[in-house]
């Protein structure tokens, strides 16, 4: 940033006083604070005596406003020299804020930064006609529209030399000029055609649930072409049916009653396993469930984002207990186990379970062990 001085003696006026309009406006501002803060209104006064003095702010000016607030003059002075908001010595009548930042330098700041050298001089210096000077300054936050200008109170945008040439040309020639892109377009809005968001049916709501109905789309081609397979087998290649063993019969009739049994043990599934037919995604997709937890006892499953108590409990019921469990599963395995979830069905899918769980798995731990839980 550049030295900020105080214009020099000879630039000075010898006294500074608000208007009667701009002291009644002041005194409106002071009496905002309560006694004792009137000095918060130092920027608001600054900015107003700036704006009376042609731009700029003279020394008398600056110390016209700290009398005002009863402050020390070098109080006052630090905010005026500290804050670029302030012009510590005339200006031109268009006073132009060059953007000269990264976004803006790679956008063509430099061609910009030589139009203004070569219309109006060297940086600061006014033109000899009092109508122009300009400055580079930092990011002015228009960044989707670099490279930009601001000129007084306004900002132009998506600027080319010949744009700028152009301005400069109607703003000396008291010609009126549009603020905003120089090129067309509306705001930071894509230049041309929209590219992006464009499906309207983003919006109308018919993508609810899509993701429900791309796996059962899935799981009734997969079904359609195992049918298809076994059908066109030769009847010899067909291998039989081996024999279940007696433990799994059992299962079978067990699954008749509330209380379902499971592929590795004998934990109960919640009754709202038999849906699984109304559902969609079919039992073939049940990944392993444990009849319970192994080893050192269930992980935290609440360490999940998105599952609380109510949640954990209903998959420890269902036979899940660990991370590896979970990490372990496919997308199918998922859909399974979500619509096993009542309420809180898509919550596995929108949190990304398995990934989580995989992370989960490998011991790695959130900053906080609690987490935001949405569940309920
Ligand atoms: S970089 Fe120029 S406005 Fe942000």
């Amino acid at each position: 940033m550049a030295v900020r001085r105080l214009a020099p003696k000879e630039f000075q006026p010898d006294s500074f006083a608000f208007t009667a309009e701009n002291a009644i406006w002041a005194g409106q501002q002071i009496a905002k604070y309560p006694e004792g803060r009137q000095a918060s209104a130092v920027i608001a006064l600054l900015w107003k005596a700036q704006e009376q003095a042609g731009g700029w702010l003279p020394e008398p000016a600056i110390r016209t406003v700290a009398d005002l607030l009863k402050m020390p003059y070098i109080r006052v002075l630090e905010v005026a020299t500290f804050y670029t908001m302030f012009n510590l010595e005339p200006v031109g009548r268009h006073f132009v804020q060059l953007c000269g930042t990264t976004p803006c330098m790679l956008r063509g700041a430099e061609q910009l930064k030589d139009v203004l050298k070569r219309r109006v001089g060297d940086e600061r210096h006014v033109s000899a006609d009092g109508k122009f000077s300009w400055m580079e300054v930092e990011c002015l936050g228009a960044c989707c529209n670099a490279p930009m200008v601001q000129i007084n109170n306004d900002y132009y945008e998506d600027l080319t030399p010949e744009s700028l040439e152009k301005l400069l040309d109607d703003l000396a020639a008291g010609k009126p000029v549009r603020p905003g892109p120089q090129n067309g377009r509306r705001a930071s809005e894509p230049e041309g055609a929209i590219t992006t968001l464009s499906d309207p049916s983003l919006f109308d709501g018919s993508q609810i649930g899509a993701w429900r109905q791309r796996f059962e789309a899935e799981a009734a081609e997969k079904a359609r072409a195992e049918a298809e397979a076994a059908a066109a087998a030769p009847e010899a290649a067909k291998t039989p049916e081996p024999a279940k063993p007696k433990e799994t019969r059992a299962e079978e009739k067990a699954a008749d009653r509330p209380e379902v049994r499971v592929a590795e043990g004998k934990a109960p599934i919640a009754p709202a396993a038999k849906a699984d037919a109304a559902e969609g995604v079919a039992d073939e997709h049940k990944p392993v469930l444990l009849a319970k937890a192994r080893g050192d006892g269930p992980d935290d499953l609440k360490l999940i984002y998105g599952v609380g108590p109510k949640l954990a409990t209903m998959l420890n019921e269902l036979g899940v207990y660990h991370f590896d469990q979970i990490a372990a599963w496919n997308e199918m395995n998922l859909a399974w186990v979500d619509q096993h979830l009542g309420a809180f069905r898509g919550r596995a899918v929108r949190d990304k379970w398995i990934e989580q769980a995989r992370k989960l798995a490998t011991g790695w731990r959130p900053a906080s062990d609690v987490g935001e839980k949405p569940e309920e």
